[in-house]
C-alpha cells in the first residue's frame, strides 16, 4: 500500500466540510475588510526565501524542501507566503498608483519540521498583509482581523500576545546588548545558538532547544531598547487596539522566527492544550523593509498568516459546530430503463435550477435506493414511475414530513421554489 509522507494529511468527511466553512468565512471577512484575493506560486526561486525570510532562521537553514529543476535552477516549496507576495508586489508594479495594497491568500506550505499536534510538513496557511501603510492603525486592523474571524467560528478564549521589535537603530542597539549579555554564557547554548550567536543573536530567542533555558529567559528585552519613535508608535497600535476593544497582552518573548519584522509583531494563541507549543493560531507582524530587500521600492507592510489546520484541531476539540451535516434538496429515485434515462435528465434540469440533486449510479433496488437517499439527508425524494410518466406527472415525497402526492412535472421547480 502507498501511504502518505510523513507530515501530510488528508482532509476528509466533516473536516473537509469544516475547511471549506472556514475558508467560506475568511472570503467574508476579506470583502467586509476590503482585501483582494492573490494567488502567487507554490515554489518560487530559492534566493526569494533566503533573501526574503533570512539567511541565519530556522525555516531557511533547517526547513526547507529545495529542488533542482531539469535546467538545474534552484527552486523552494514556499515555507510561507508573505516572501511571494511581496515578490508578486514588486514584480506586478503593484506599487504604482501609491496606495494601500490589500491583499489575502490561501496556500499549502512546506516546512521539513518534527510532525506533531498542529505542526505539519505540508500546512496550509490563510494570510492577509496590507502594503503601502505605515499608520500604527491597521497594525491594530491587522491584529483585530484573526481575532474577528475566529470568534466568528465560536473559538472564544483567544490570547493576543504582542511586542514591538521598534526600527531599524532600536534592533541594532538591542542586538548589541544581547550579545554582550550572552557572550559569558555561549558555551552553556546549543551548537545552532553559537551560530546564530555570531550572525543574527535576536534568533537565540527563538531557539527550540535553547528557548527555555534560563539563560535566554532572562536575556534582555527588546521592549527597554526601544527609542522615542519606536515607543511612540507603539503605544499607538495599543492605544488603536483600545480602541477597537481587542484585549492584548504585552510579551517581551514574541520575537517571530523570521527576519523581516520590525516595529509590532504578535501571536494569537488558543487555549487548547492538546495543540501544545502549535497553540499559536496565528502570527504576523510589520515588515517594513522586505519589499526594499527584494529590490523594490521602500514599502511599509504588515501582514498575518494562519495555519487552518490548527483551527480545525481547535474547533474539532472544542466541539464547535461550523459546517452543517452534509444534505442534498432532492433524490432521484427509479426502478426501470425508461425511469432511470428520464431520471437522469430530471437530475441535471434540477441541478441548473439550483437544486442539488442525485441519483443512484449503482443499480441499486428501490429499497436500497430509498436507504442512499436518507444517507444524504435529502429533504425530497421524486419517485419515478413509468406510468406517470406517460402523463407528464411524477411522485414528489417530503422526506421528512413523508407526505406524498403527485404532480405535474411542469409544475416541479415551482413547487420545490415553494417549498425551501
Ligand atoms: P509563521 O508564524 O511562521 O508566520 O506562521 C504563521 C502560522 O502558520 C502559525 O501561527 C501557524 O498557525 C501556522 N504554521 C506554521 N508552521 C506550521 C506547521 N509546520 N504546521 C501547521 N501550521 C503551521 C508566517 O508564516 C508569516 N508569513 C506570517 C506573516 C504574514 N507575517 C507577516 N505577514
Amino acid at each position: 500500500m502507498i501511504t502518505k509522507p510523513k507530515g501530510t494529511y488528508d482532509v476528509l468527511n466533516f473536516d473537509a466540510r469544516n475547511y471549506n466553512y472556514i475558508e467560506e468565512v475568511i472570503h467574508t471577512f476579506a470583502r467586509l475588510y476590503n482585501y483582494d484575493y492573490i494567488r502567487t506560486p507554490i515554489f518560487e526561486s530559492k534566493e526569494l526565501f533566503h533573501r526574503g525570510v533570512g539567511e541565519t532562521t530556522d525555516i531557511v537553514t533547517k526547513e526547507t524542501y529545495d529542488f533542482q529543476d531539469k535546467k538545474g535552477r534552484d527552486l523552494t516549496l514556499r515555507p510561507e507566503g508573505t516572501a511571494g507576495i511581496a515578490r508578486s508586489y514588486i514584480e506586478n508594479k503593484m506599487y504604482g498608483n501609491n496606495d494601500l495594497t490589500k491583499l489575502y491568500y490561501f496556500g499549502t506550505m512546506y516546512r521539513y519540521e518534527r510532525p506533531q499536534a498542529g505542526r505539519n510538513r505540508e500546512f496550509t496557511q490563510f494570510g492577509m498583509e496590507a502594503l503601502g501603510s505605515n499608520d500604527p492603525s491597521i497594525d491594530a486592523e491587522m491584529i483585530s482581523l484573526p481575532i474577528r474571524i475566529f470568534e466568528s467560528l465560536g473559538i472564544k478564549n483567544l490570547k493576543v500576545k504582542i511586542n514591538s521589535l521598534g526600527d531599524t537603530e532600536s534592533r541594532n542597539n538591542y542586538s548589541k546588548a544581547l550579545k554582550n549579555y550572552l557572550e559569558p554564557h555561549i558555551n552553556e547554548l546549543c551548537s545552532d545558538c553559537k551560530e546564530r550567536f555570531k550572525k543574527n543573536p535576536l534568533r537565540i530567542l527563538d531557539c527550540k532547544v535553547d528557548g527555555e533555558n534560563d539563560i535566554i529567559k532572562n536575556a534582555p528585552r527588546v521592549l527597554d531598547f526601544l527609542n522615542k519613535e519606536s515607543k511612540e508608535r507603539f503605544a499607538k497600535v495599543l492605544n488603536y487596539l483600545d480602541t477597537m476593544d481587542i484585549d492584548y497582552e504585552i510579551d517581551p518573548n514574541v520575537v517571530r522566527g523570521l527576519d523581516y519584522y520590525d516595529h509590532t509583531v504578535f501571536e494569537i494563541v488558543a487555549d487548547i492544550k492538546e495543540l501544545g507549543t502549535g497553540n499559536v493560531l496565528a502570527g504576523g507582524g510589520r515588515y517594513n523593509s522586505l519589499v526594499k530587500n527584494l529590490g523594490g521600492p521602500d514599502t511599509p507592510a504588515i501582514g498575518f498568516a494562519c495555519g487552518i489546520e490548527r483551527v480545525l484541531f481547535t474547533i474539532n476539540t472544542l466541539e464547535l459546530k461550523c459546517a452543517d451535516e452534509k444534505s442534498l434538496d432532492v433524490f432521484v429515485l427509479y426502478v426501470n430503463d425508461e425511469e432511470k434515462e428520464h431520471a437522469t435528465y430530471l437530475a441535471q434540469e434540477l441541478r441548473l435550477n439550483g437544486f442539488s440533486t442525485d441519483v443512484d449510479y449503482l443499480g441499486k433496488n428501490l429499497k436500497a435506493q430509498f436507504k442512499e437517499a436518507d444517507k444524504y439527508n435529502s429533504k425530497y425524494l421524486i419517485i419515478l414511475n413509468s406510468e406517470d410518466l406517460k402523463d407528464g406527472m411524477l411522485e414528489l415525497k417530503d422526506n421528512l414530513t413523508k407526505d406524498k402526492k403527485k404532480i405535474k412535472e411542469i409544475n416541479l421547480i415551482d413547487e420545490l421554489d415553494g417549498n425551501m
